[in-house]
């Protein structure tokens, strides 16, 4: 007969919730915002069933209701009409983002504001930096070799995105965020040394106290295809693999993480979740500062296809199955998570 039964501490509820570990609370979501030009719009997006983008009006609306089920925190993403290649209307002033983030501001108190800064929203080709057109001028072999080993791109087609050019915008879109209200901007577009870049700028112009919610660890990622429906953001030539990180490494994300932390960030994000748990333990394991996990629009649309197939069955199991996902993120080491589920499971969890 065993001695040991660890079936003991699973007798009932009352004792499995007593020893519980990872717990889910609604002060641990940060909720996801696309935002649009326009009044009392609201357009769903057909991949995200129960995810829509807004104008400011509704938006203001849907952040008090959030407010009031406990969730401290919105990101908020833009969706602009005016394209250009080197996505100038990211900075604007009266960009969609900027007058989101001041009307937020005016009408609700105590939300906290983290902006997207980056610009596959704004530019016309769809990718997160400046591009620049770069074929090989040289005739001279050697020189020929070593150019074409730093471009990505098709055959028809060469060119790169540009790093430090980008890190210029990004430092803009970014005190733009802040002079407009943001507490936190959240850098996406995987440039090196863009948290520094920005930090200076922000200190430059006296926003010492505005935070940097980075993502550090981006992975090239399948799982943003609904996002960039959302956004109608998809790089119109080529892909993001020259600035977004393998999904075959993981030293590489701590690496990420590090040069985040040297460069001043505050919390440092991973992303996608789901598929990237592991990544999400090391960065807990080696790293004292609060990790952000995001469970990307992918993941979220993967939930509720499953369940709408399940819906034929009496078998309802998506409170369940969200719950567990999140938890599961929790438990692998997350402090923070940005969801599309936020404001469902807050009201489950209520
Ligand atoms: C922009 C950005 C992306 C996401 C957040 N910021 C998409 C991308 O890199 O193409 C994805 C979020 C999601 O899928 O929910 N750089």
């Amino acid at each position: 007969m065993p001695i040991i039964r660890l079936r003991r501490l699973r007798r009932n509820q009352a004792v499995r919730d007593l020893i519980s570990q990872a717990r889910l609370s609604v002060e641990d979501f940060i909720m996801p915002y696309f935002v649009i030009e326009g009044r009392d719009k609201k357009e769903a997006i057909k991949s995200m069933p129960g995810v829509y983008r807004l104008s400011i009006d509704n938006l203001i609306e849907d952040i008090k209701e959030v407010k009031r089920l406990g969730i401290k925190a919105v990101l908020l993403f833009g969706i602009c009409d005016k394209k250009d290649k080197m996505g100038s209307e990211s900075y604007s002033k009266e960009g969609i983002v900027q007058r989101t983030i001041s009307q937020i501001r005016k009408y609700i108190e105590d939300i906290i504001i983290i902006s997207d800064v980056c610009l596959c929203g704004y530019t016309s080709h769809g990718h997160c930096g400046i591009v620049k057109d770069h074929r090989p001028q040289t005739t001279d072999h050697r020189q020929k070799k070593k150019v074409s080993s730093q471009v990505c791109g098709l055959k028809s087609q060469v060119y790169i995105i540009d790093n430090d050019a980008t890190l210029e915008v990004l430092a803009k879109i970014a005190l733009s965020h802040a002079q407009a209200g943001a507490d936190f901007v959240a850098p996406s577009a995987m440039m090196d040394g863009q948290v520094v870049m920005i930090r200076e700028a922000l200190d430059r112009d006296g926003f010492k106290d505005i935070g940097i919610f980075t993502y550090s660890a981006k992975y090239a990622s399948n799982f943003y295809g609904p996002f960039r429906e959302a956004l109608d953001s998809s790089p119109s030539f080529g892909d993001r693999r020259s600035y977004q990180m393998d999904y075959r490494n993981s030293d590489e994300a701590l690496r990420e993480i590090e040069e985040d932390l040297k460069e001043g960030a505050d919390l440092i994000m991973v992303k996608p979740a789901l598929a990237y748990l592991d990544i999400i333990y090391r960065a807990k394991q080696k790293f004292n500062v609060p990790i952000a996990a995001y469970n990307v629009s992918g993941e979220y649309s993967m939930v509720k296809a499953y369940c709408h197939r399940l819906q034929t069955s009496d078998f309802r199991p998506e409170k369940e199955l969200v719950v567990e996902i999140l938890t599961s993120i929790k438990r692998a080491g997350a402090d923070l998570i940005v969801t599309y589920h936020a404001k469902e499971v807050a009201k489950w969890l209520k």
